[in-house]
């Protein structure tokens, strides 16, 4: 048992003066204002600290093959990162072989995340249609605990799939009632954006957020939102980067259309300016899609989280070493697409939201773990300090400073796009599964100790939509 005393207790509801009692099986036993401490119990004097959910990264690629290279963290250092920073859960994609089986790559990604030292769980991608997709679809969502499916609208001979396979996968989920998640950018604007650049000569790191403007991105958000409010069907867009997408996702809610919209850390603070480095290598450190945007955008994507327009934050955590970017040195379309930031996201957070006025502390609790864990399905098992929910818990240190540096941090990659920044606000200690895995700069992850989450279908937070729909009699029939 570990008893966590002298807190201040932070949720998305509210705050107050409380100690919290995990139990041996991981969870919450109590919340309440000065807890005996049970006979053998552990105490953790929280005094002067935040007592809040543990982060949820509902976004990251861990050991995932991707553009010719594998990323470098895999399941065990990429967790043990996020609990370093005060993240405790992560919801990773698996990615089918093209043309291949859903179920036997979800199948390989359970037995590579077996090494996890916090939660997981898994998005499934959908990466071309036929009848063992509808299918494995089906015995995902029913037998697995996967109710969210994956569409990247970009990566044109590769991950993306048209608007047939769109329709046909949303209309399939909204049946299973599960969620699909889109990377919105238009695939074949990008591929034709790359081959002018290249035919120009214009091969560098720089000539990426070229091949990807914000139309990109704002048309693929406009054009998946009117799909799935052709179908009546919630949808989750990830790495929102523009005004141009946060402006669709807003319009379409004020139309009642149930749209949900994810930003990213390093979106949030970082801008297109990192292009024009004259150093290849820091230039295409910077290569993921969506790219870094000019430095306007940045305050639509706050803006959106503040006013509960865009509901959620995430890293996209995918990283590639200096060999690996190399591959692209005479091609930037060769560069594999990703950057790290589990370790991060939450002291971003927290000193770029809370400490600037943007967020209050309960907002920031909303849009690192709680909405989350409500669109996904998780909450209050995850997301919240009650009894009976997971023993997931980081003390926030709100005083304390750090400079962000790969010199210091625990992800297994060679450099780190916050590099120098100095933040306030950090992970003082990260409880996962009532166990302290990360205390006053030591790290005491066990590999293997996460435990893969299942997340049921028909979600409460989305179910008003999706009953309306099955009600419904102007509905096409699901496609199958
Ligand atoms: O550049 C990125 N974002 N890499 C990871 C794959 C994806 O698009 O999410
Ligand atoms: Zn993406
Ligand atoms: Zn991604
Ligand atoms: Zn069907």
């Amino acid at each position: 048992m570990l008893l966590v005393r002298g807190g201040t207790v932070v949720t998305a509801e509210r705050s107050w003066r409380a100690d919290v009692l995990c139990d041996d099986a991981g969870r919450i036993a109590q919340v309440a204002p000065a807890i005996a401490a049970p006979t053998g119990c552990d105490v953790l004097d929280a005094g002067g600290l935040l007592v809040m959910p543990g982060g949820i990264d509902p976004h990251t690629h861990m050991e995932m093959p991707f553009m010719g290279s594998v990323s470098s963290d895999d399941f065990e250092t990429g967790t043990a990162a996020g609990v370093a920073g005060g993240t405790t859960m992560i919801i990773d994609f698996v990615i089918p072989q093209p043309g291949g089986s859903l179920l036997a790559a979800w199948k390989d990604w359970r037995a590579k995340a077996a090494k996890a030292v916090a939660d997981y769980s898994f998005h499934v991608a959908v990466t071309h249609w036929d009848d063992q997709v509808h299918a494995e679809m089906g015995t995902l969502t029913r037998e697995c605990g996967v109710n969210s499916f994956k569409h990247f609208m970009a990566y044109k001979g590769a991950l993306m799939v048209d608007d047939g396979v769109l329709l046909r996968s949303i209309g399939r989920a909204l049946e299973l009632g599960a969620l699909c998640n889109v990377h919105a950018e238009n695939g074949d604007a990008v591929a034709f954006l790359q081959q002018d650049l290249l035919r120009r000569g214009l091969t560098g790191p720089d000539s990426h957020p070229l091949s990807r403007p914000p139309a990109v991105e704002g048309e693929a958000a406009q054009r998946v939102i009117a799909i799935a409010g052709l179908l009546g069907a919630p949808v989750y867009i990830v790495h929102v980067s523009t005004e141009d997408a946060t402006a669709a996702i807003a319009a379409a809610r004020a139309r009642g259309q149930r749209v949900y919209g994810e930003v990213l850390a390093q979106h949030l603070v970082i801008d297109d300016s990192v292009y024009a480095d004259p150093d290849w290598l820091g230039a295409a450190r910077h290569v993921m899609s969506p790219p870094f945007r000019p430095k306007h955008h940045q305050k639509a994507l706050w803006a959106g989280l503040a006013s509960g327009q865009l509901q959620t934050t995430a890293t996209d955590h995918c990283c590639f070493c200096a060999p690996q970017k190399l591959q692209g040195r005479d091609d930037f379309t060769r560069i594999p697409n990703g950057t790290p930031g589990i370790e991060d996201r939450m002291s971003v957070l927290w000193h770029h939201g809370v400490r600037t006025g943007r967020l209050t502390p309960q907002e920031f609790v909303a849009v690192t773990s709680a909405n989350t864990a409500r669109i996904f399905n998780i909450y209050p098992r995850k997301g919240a300090i009650v009894p009976g929910a997971d023993a997931d818990l980081v003390l926030w240190d709100d005083a304390a400073s750090r400079t962000i540096s790969a010199a210091t941090h625990h992800q297994n990659v060679d450099y780190n796009v916050f590099e120098g920044m100095q933040v306030t606000g950090l992970a003082r200690h990260t409880i996962s599964g009532g166990r302290l895995v990360w205390t006053d700069g030591d790290l005491r992850a066990v590999r293997g100790a996460g435990r893969y989450v299942e997340r049921p279908c028909f979600a409460p937070d989305l179910t008003a939509q999706l009953r309306l729909n099955r009600t419904s009699g102007d509905l096409p029939a699901g496609p199958k």
